[in-house]
């Protein structure tokens, strides 16, 4: 099946290992991802998801391999700058927000960080907010929030600079069953609606089945899983 969809992430031929090479998490692995995607890495704890996100976000360098994303090199170091700053979001399993900081505080970092003017900062947060649902707890501290009133932060945080990738790493795995729902509701609306392309890093089997795609992380391998 052709797809006509801009590939925005590409992974050829990667290799990753820890512990001076005694540590084999990714042997050769390859993977591209297009615009509007969602795409799931599933495998269990150990399997290397983190380690590829990492990778694809310039977070990590992989040990032999080439990574493109969004036409930049996130080996390289001035790309992985302009990478993390305009084009890739991060969700991480614990939000890593500033804690004392209030909502709308933690969100007008990433706009100070690209010289976004304050008015315009300022409507993105509402907007963003109003749209999970949060644009109540601007002013609230983030340790006052609950668990899923702080995931939503982080994907909104992560969306300030209108990325077109978003790299989400186990967002779901510290939430109860129906918290987890809403923000993986949210991604799926992110890829569908915005046309954002989204991975997904789960060991849930549940959300990995409601993606568009599966790709399974395994004995250091990825594998297009077919419904
Ligand atoms: N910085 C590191 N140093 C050494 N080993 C690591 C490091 N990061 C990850 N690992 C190891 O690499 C493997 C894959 O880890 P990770 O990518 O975090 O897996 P997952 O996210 O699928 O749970 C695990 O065996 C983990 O212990
Ligand atoms: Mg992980």
């Amino acid at each position: 099946m052709s797809d006509a969809r801009a590939v925005l992430a590409t992974v050829r031929a990667v290799s990753k290992s820890y512990d001076a090479g005694r540590i084999a998490v990714l042997r050769d692995v390859s993977l591209e991802v297009r615009a509007g995607e969602l795409v799931a890495l599933w495998g269990a704890s150990g399997s290397g998801k983190s380690t590829l996100l990492h990778l694809l976000g310039g977070l990590d360098v992989p040990d032999r391999g080439e990574l493109s994303v969004c036409g930049l090199d996130p080996r390289v170091e001035k790309d992985r700058l302009v990478l993390r700053r305009r084009h890739l979001g991060f969700v991480f399993q614990l939000h890593n927000l500033i804690a004392d900081l209030t909502v709308g505080e933690n969100l007008r970092v990433p706009a100070l960080a690209v010289g976004t003017p304050r008015a315009a900062a300022e409507e993105r947060i509402r907007a963003l907010t109003r749209r999970v649902g949060l644009d109540h707890r601007l002013d609230h501290r983030v340790q006052d929030i609950s668990g899923g009133e702080r995931q939503r932060v982080a994907i909104c945080r992560a969306l300030m600079n209108s990325p077109r990738l978003l790299l989400a790493d186990e967002p779901t795995g510290s939430l109860d069953e129906h918290t987890g729902e809403a923000v993986f509701g949210l991604l799926q609306e992110l890829a569908a609606r915005d046309g954002i392309a989204v991975v997904l890093a789960t060991h849930e089997r549940r959300f990995a089945e409601a993606c568009d795609r599966i790709v399974r992380v395994r004995d250091g391998q990825l594998s297009e899983v077919t419904a």
